[in-house]
């Protein structure tokens, strides 16, 4: 890192996050989304919008980006703090000092210029341990420690999902990893539970999900950052045969995130489309007559890992998106509707194209879409079939 990186860092892990909680308690105080024309609120923001400014405005002098990709993807982060700071207490930074950075190391990774979920979870680097957050608030880091955890165990579900096909759904061996997949699974849901009994509705919904708003880089908005931004739960919507890459409307799921993934996750994100269901395999393999020991147990283990899949996406539906992101935003005012979802579209769009998300995932019967339910009872018949 070079000098002018490190300060920022230093300035990210430090007086940055003591003036967003400053702002942030003056705000939950008055239980307000955000407050201007009051002068300590207005020293707070100027002094934030002043000094982040100055040391990005450095580095961008500089007109040198870092040789290493992961480095590079680091500075990105930084950067969009920055930003995202700036537009959760609406000032307005100047876009000399940044943009040209921004962009630059963007255009130079692939991915949107701008912060991105992957930078609170699996890419943010912890000093003294303590990983980089906006505010020193307790309810922040549950949020990003459940929502890290619950996202790790989609990646060892991942990891264990995709180690099947070089060994074939029948492979006795295939069990271990399939058996992982389903402890993983199970865990996404436990952590997901830990959110929310643990996260205050009123703290996310005031001074936590703001951070999460679209910005502008140069002349383009970028949307804002979603926790569902990471592969892996692609990977095993598409493994376990519960949602096609070749369904318009997942495809378009997919595309959508590609820039708001890690880098990384953007080749996972690609391989989707040419991915074939464990499930499908499973099914020829049992049609072709009584099934061995070894396939009827990972077969069921299978069912086990779309049932797990499918609870902790009802579970984020009812549990998450309803009571801290639905309910709240009935009561905020008629001129802060049009913010409540990171893709700026209205609210009730979102919920519905996560329902349909849900019913995919859970299988669910539902008019008018194909979900994987006559698949898996198709697997349930054949398994029955083998046992008599
Ligand atoms: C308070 C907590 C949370 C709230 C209010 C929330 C809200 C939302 C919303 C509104 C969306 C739809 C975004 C859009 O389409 O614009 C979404 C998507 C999603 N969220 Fe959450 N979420 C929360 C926590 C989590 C956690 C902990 C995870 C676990 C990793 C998670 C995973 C996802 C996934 C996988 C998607 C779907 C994205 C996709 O597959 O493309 N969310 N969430």
């Amino acid at each position: 890192m070079t000098r002018t990186i490190t300060d920022l860092d230093r300035w990210i892990r430090g007086e940055f996050t003591g003036l967003n909680t400053k702002l942030e308690e003056i705000y939950f105080a008055e239980k307000t989304l955000v407050l201007r024309g009051r002068a300590e609120v207005d020293d707070l923001t100027t002094t934030l919008v002043r000094d982040g400014g100055a040391l990005i405005g450095k580095i961008t002098e500089q007109r040198q980006l870092p040789e290493h990709a992961d480095a590079r993807y680091e500075l990105l982060g930084m950067v969009g703090f920055y930003l995202a700071a700036c537009r959760r207490h609406e000032v307005e930074p100047d876009q000399a000092q940044f943009a040209p950075l921004a962009l630059a190391l963007g255009a130079s990774l692939g991915v949107a210029p701008r912060f991105a979920a992957s930078h609170q979870n699996i890419r943010n680097r912890a000093v003294g341990g303590a990983f980089a957050t906006f505010t020193t608030l307790d309810s922040e880091r549950i949020f990003l420690l459940y929502n890290g955890l619950s996202v790790m165990a989609y990646r060892r579900a991942t990891h264990a999902l995709l180690s099947v096909p070089a060994l074939g759904v029948s492979n006795p061996l295939a069990t271990y990893h399939l058996t992982d997949a389903v402890a993983a699974l199970r865990d996404v849901l436990r952590f997901s539970q830990a959110l929310a009994n643990e996260l205050d509705k009123d703290r996310f919904f005031y001074n936590i999900r703001p951070y999460f708003k679209s910005y502008r880089v140069g002349s383009q908005e970028f949307r804002g950052v979603n926790a569902g931004d990471f592969a892996a739960v692609n990977a095993i919507d598409v493994l376990l045969g519960l949602c096609s890459p070749h369904d318009p409307f997942y495809q378009g799921v997919i595309t959508e995130k590609y820039p708001y993934v890690a880098p990384e996750d953007q080749e996972l994100l690609r391989s989707l489309v040419t991915t074939e269901s464990l499930m499908d395999m499973a099914v020829r393999e049992l049609e072709a007559g009584p099934p061995p020991a070894s396939l009827h147990g990972n077969a069921e283990l299978l069912l086990d890992a779309c049932r797990g899949h499918g609870a902790a996406t009802v579970f984020h539906h009812n549990k998450l998106v309803a009571p801290f992101l639905r309910e709240p935003a009935g009561y905020a005012p008629p001129e802060d509707q049009a913010d409540m979802t990171t893709s700026g579209s209205p609210l009730d769009a979102v919920i519905e194209a996560l329902a349909r998300l849900r019913d995919l995932r859970a299988a669910h019967d539902r008019p008018g879409v194909v979900t994987a339910r006559s698949t898996l009872d198709r697997v349930r018949a054949l398994l029955s079939a083998g046992d008599r």
